[in-house]
């Protein structure tokens, strides 16, 4: 096996984590500018307007916003939160995980009404900045009434994120009013841009030598424009190299590293159906081999213990086609008779 002196080849893993912010964002100068033109009037202490990004995963979404909420306020001291509502799902956990952010609203109230006043009286009438990542998550009706609720706090504006156009068409025609957002679109990257991103990382994150543009061009054609999925797949190519004892990524490291990539997509597919299919696979994940019956049985009494309107049994089939259709679960027939199946997850 070839060596060199110091034979790592990742120098800085961090570097290529989904948690670190790059010190310059890549190809989005145009959403950046006009995110920026959209909030600029908290600089003269005024209402900022609202703003709706959507575009499909790993295209700067999520970067964009935090890059830019962060600028306002360490240059001018506007106020602002980012929420993950994939993480904070309910207008009351929004509300809580804000308030704790500030270090402001503690105490028992488990009441959404209380945790609004309390924001209020911490907003008070300053320019405030909210995102609210992956806000489709947040079941429909709860959403419409965060949104318009949010929205009545003095110069609150919001930063909605989805994947799609859809939530914001489907909000109720009064929340959209108040809303009234101007809507960024984030196209897929280009494998060309692609490969500047990951030039970036590459440069910090990995030995020099250990790399060339051919590597990361190939990176960059199997990512198919997700920045998130190129980033894994070179961290992923890199270990392989280094576990192996080579001394530069090649082909072969890629696609490897491409493939373990699997359980990266499969979380994002999830994301992309609905809380309803969620609940099932959770379910099947906590008991693999469970049974169509037993499964809807369980979902049912999950669902009324959330107080979730269930799906009816039809539908049910539907989405189990949907998530078998989408290898994110097995069916096999359990009985020899009838049309009972057991349903496992998907591993890898
Ligand atoms: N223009 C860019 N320059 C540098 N890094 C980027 C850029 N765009 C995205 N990335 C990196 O790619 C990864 C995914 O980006 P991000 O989370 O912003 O995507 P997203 O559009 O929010 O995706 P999702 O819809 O799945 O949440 C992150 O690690 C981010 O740092
Ligand atoms: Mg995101």
């Amino acid at each position: 096996m070839a060596s060199r002196e110091d034979n790592g080849i990742v120098l800085d893993k961090e570097v290529l984590s989904e948690s670190y912010m790059p010190e310059t964002i890549i190809a989005k100068d145009s959403q950046i500018k006009e995110l920026q033109g959209c909030i600029s009037p908290t600089l003269q202490g005024q209402k900022p307007m609202n703003v709706w990004l959507h575009g499909s995963p790993g295209t700067g979404k999520t970067t964009v916003s935090c890059y830019v909420l962060k600028e306002i306020s360490d240059q001018a001291g506007v106020g602002g939160v980012y929420v993950n509502c994939w993480k904070y799902n309910s207008f009351y956990s929004v509300l809580d995980f804000m308030l704790n952010q500030m270090r402001r609203g503690f105490g028992d109230a488990r009441d959404t009404t209380v945790k609004l006043q309390q924001l209020e009286r911490v907003i008070k009438n300053r320019p405030f900045l909210i995102v609210l990542d992956e806000v489709d998550f947040v079941p429909s009706r709860e959403r419409n009434s965060m949104i318009y609720n949010l929205l009545s706090i003095g110069k609150v504006g919001l930063i909605c994120i989805s994947e799609s156009r859809y939530p914001l068409l489907a909000l109720e025609p009064r929340v959209k009013s108040r809303l009234s957002p101007q809507v960024l679109s984030f196209d897929n990257y280009t494998t060309g841009e692609l490969a500047e991103i990951l030039r970036q990382r590459a440069s910090i994150a990995l030995h020099p030598e250990a790399w060339d543009s051919s590597v990361l061009k190939l990176v960059s054609r199997r990512a198919l424009g997700d920045a998130r999925v190129a980033i894994h797949t070179l961290r992923n190519a890199a270990v392989y190299a280094e576990a192996e004892g080579a001394i530069k990524l090649n082909g072969v490291h890629v696609d490897k590293g491409f493939s373990d990539t699997g359980g990266l997509r499969r979380t994002y597919e999830l994301k992309r159906l609905t809380e309803h299919h969620r609940l099932l696979y959770e379910i099947i994940k906590g008991s693999p081999g469970i049974t169509s019956p037993e499964l809807f049985k369980t979902y049912l009494d999950k669902c009324r213990s959330r107080n979730w309107k269930a799906i009816a049994s039809r539908t049910f089939s539907l989405y189990m086609q949907k998530m078998a259709g989408l290898k994110l679960i097995a069916a096999e027939r359990a009985r020899v008779r009838g049309r009972v199946f057991a349903f496992r997850p998907v591993e890898g």
